[in-house]
């Protein structure tokens, strides 16, 4: 058998957020990671999708070219999902030479056969651009729940899908200027036609995830109506046909053909051209595409649907579609820029930390909430006071008392057979969930050893025994050892660069995911080190501001009465360490503002200093002093850093 596993391929317009990830990558890692482990033919296969309208609109709007747009992200997508420990056999793009071919040739196949055909019908015109405008190129109020600014295909607010002519008001995005109805040909494929064919195939998915499974039927009940695939734009793969000149495949139709122009590139990369194909054209191949539930229908009907006219390729046998994760209890939106970005996260911690969160809280089966709170917590209690500090101390009392030589046993008893039972069964266990896609369970019976296996070492006591029974002590030992080359093992798909940090300290002897029911250990431990350092509140607290909740409007802003002041006297606040009194001169008056800023100023450096006071802060008491306004500072990870001005300027200016 072989395993084709896919992410949906991002939109080359922007960078991955935590919601991508924790869509259709994470899982889709730890699934081919797992595989490998298990020795199995697997290939992982991705790419940026870089056509469509997302990425025109990107380029508009940044007064770019689409092509300067899809070069500058496919290389920042590439390089943070490399950081962030994703395994791609292959990441493509499909602007390339090898794609636009096999869109084509895959179009003109199912064209020729007689599923595509053109129609003549009616759409938006932007009189002012000279051009007729595709979906997303028009806003307007929602029909349903009349929220402003709806796209011609959907409303973000209510989730409804639209038809553009359906959009109340509708306007031109670029100009605002209200679009005219023209008459136009684009070319549909026949989706019609593989109704019976599609409810069939997806009866016999009994197997497949209940949301997926009752979404894709609510559509198949509705009935399915052919689909223009064609639209007027520049940027995109030229439709293969004279009469479509100036037309291009619609973004949905090249997109997934990318899975399989994708796995060409990489057999070519491989040096054996032909090797894809015993991947798309084997019946013997299980295809898994992991997405989150925006995506599905394109994935569990229409591309099916694309691959049954085509012929010959293999059908997705699994999709197991995530739900959506929210940010601290509202939707990721990326145009209100609420998000929280890979390439920042990973500045900022390392990439297992947020592994195992995302997958802690994976939303399997329903929406789930990301906090930075939860983040902290679970780094915290979870993956430093449970899985580190087993390792460690392990580590640390084989190195200590036996001179890094890893004692043996060959007689147990009762509490030893107990945990070596444990061990015995978790590689199957916990594969069993890996191959059912319930990555948080799985992630769940990892930690459940560690903790049995923390539990193990306070009840076997080897700092007693070692003095009171030797020979229990290295028993004790020789299995906590063993334990310790087991996780290295089992948290690799979740955990893979603490797995690389475990297996170098022990000296890790190479072996797959089976073998570990009852692992090799290595006569002799390496170089320890603390695998996960505990996050400060003071580190949250700055990710926590940096989120941008909403927007505000100019109006609101003004409320905010900012001015310029000048300290003249400040002191130390009694009994605390970092709260400092200081007296600001705004203009002709004076007041007292007490500021956090102990650790990085001394009071007497501060007199003098030219700031920024919010003047117009309800006045509050800290730490039982008066404080009547607010200093303007940075919150940086090395401390506070006071706003001073550029020039010297007189207390009591407007600072806007
Ligand atoms: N770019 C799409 C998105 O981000 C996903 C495309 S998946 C593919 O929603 F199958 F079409 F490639
Ligand atoms: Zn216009």
């Amino acid at each position: 058998m072989k395993i084709l596993v896919t992410s949906a391929l991002p939109y080359a317009n922007g960078n991955i957020h935590l919601g991508h990830i924790a869509g259709a990558y994470l899982p889709a890692d730890i699934y081919v990671r797992y595989q490998r482990l298990k020795n199995r033919d697997v290939i992982y296969i991705c790419g940026t999708d870089e056509h469509g309208v997302p990425v025109t609109i990107s380029a508009e709007q940044q007064n770019k070219t689409p092509k300067e747009i899809v070069d500058h992200y496919y290389g920042s997508i590439k390089n943070s999902f490399e950081d962030f420990g994703m395994t791609f056999d292959n990441f493509s793009r499909t602007t390339l030479p090898i794609h636009h071919r096999m869109a084509q040739d895959f179009f003109s196949k199912i064209y020729n056969k007689g599923y595509i055909y053109p129609k003549e019908i009616k759409q938006y015109y932007c009189p002012r651009c000279n051009r007729f405008l595709p979906d997303r190129y028009i806003t307007g109020k929602c029909p349903r729940c009349g929220v402003d600014g709806a796209k011609g295909d959907q409303c973000d607010s209510c989730s409804r899908w639209l038809e553009p002519f359906e959009l109340v008001e509708p306007k031109c995005l670029i100009c605002g200027e209200v679009p005219q109805k023209r008459r136009t040909k684009h070319w549909y494929f026949k989706l019609s036609a593989f109704g019976d064919k599609l409810d069939e195939w997806i009866a016999a998915k009994t197997n497949w995830k209940e949301h997926v499974l009752s979404f894709v039927k609510g559509w198949l009940r509705e009935g399915l109506q052919d689909r223009p695939i064609t639209r007027d734009m520049s940027w995109g793969v030229p439709v293969p046909l004279d009469q479509a000149n100036g037309k291009v495949l619609y973004v949905w139709f090249d997109a997934p053909i990318g899975y399989i122009s994708s796995t060409m590139e990489w057999a070519e990369r491989k040096g054996d051209p032909d090797l894809w194909k015993e991947y798309w054209l084997s019946k013997d191949t299980k295809m898994i595409h992991f997405l989150g539930k925006d995506n599905i229908v394109f994935h569990a009907l229409i591309w099916p649907a694309m691959l049954m006219a085509y012929g010959d390729y293999v059908l997705p046998s699994d999709i197991p579609a995530n739900q959506f994760l929210n940010l601290e209890g509202d939707k990721f939106s990326t145009s209100k820029n609420y998000a929280i970005w890979l390439p920042d996260y990973l500045r900022d911690f390392k990439a297992d930390s947020l592994r195992y969160a995302l997958t802690r809280n994976a939303p399997e089966a329903r929406d789930t909430d990301f906090t930075w709170r939860d983040f902290q917590a679970w780094h915290n209690n979870e993956l430093a006071d449970n899985l580190g500090n087993f390792v460690n101390r392990s580590l640390t009392f084989i190195k200590k008392y036996y001179g890094s030589s890893v004692p043996t046993a060959s007689t147990f008893a009762e509490n030893d057979n107990r945990m070596l039972d444990i061990l015995h069964k978790a590689p199957a266990g916990i594969g069993e969930k890996l191959e059912q896609f319930e990555f948080k369970n799985g992630l769940r019976e990892v930690m459940k050893m560690s903790q049995e296996a923390n539990r193990y070492f306070d009840h076997g006591e080897p700092w007693v025994t070692r003095k009171t029974n030797p020979l229990i002590c290295e028993r004790t030992m020789y299995v906590c050892m063993k334990i310790v080359t087991s996780l290295s093992v089992l948290i690799e798909p979740f955990l893979p660069f603490t797995a690389a940090k475990m297996k170098k300290m022990i000296n890790f002897i190479p072996q797959q995911w089976d073998a570990i029911s009852a692992p090799d250990v290595a006569p002799i431990i390496g170089d320890t080190e603390i695998l996960f350092q505990k996050i400060d509140d003071k580190v949250i607290e700055i990710q926590v501001s940096k989120l941008k909740k909403r927007e505000i409007s100019i109006e609101e802003f003004g409320k905010v009465v900012l001015k310029t002041g000048k300290i003249l006297e400040a002191e130390i606040v009694e009994g605390s360490d970092n709260l400092i009194k200081c007296t600001v001169e705004i203009g002709d008056t004076q007041r007292q503002i007490v500021a956090g800023i102990g650790k990085e100023y001394k009071a007497q450096e501060l007199i003098g200093k030219s700031v920024i006071v919010v003047e117009n802060l309800k006045p509050a008491k800290v730490r039982g002093v008066l404080s009547n306004g607010m200093l303007l500072a940075a919150d940086t990870k090395e401390g506070i850093v006071l706003l001073t001005t550029d020039k010297p300027v007189a207390s009591g200016e407007i600072v806007r």
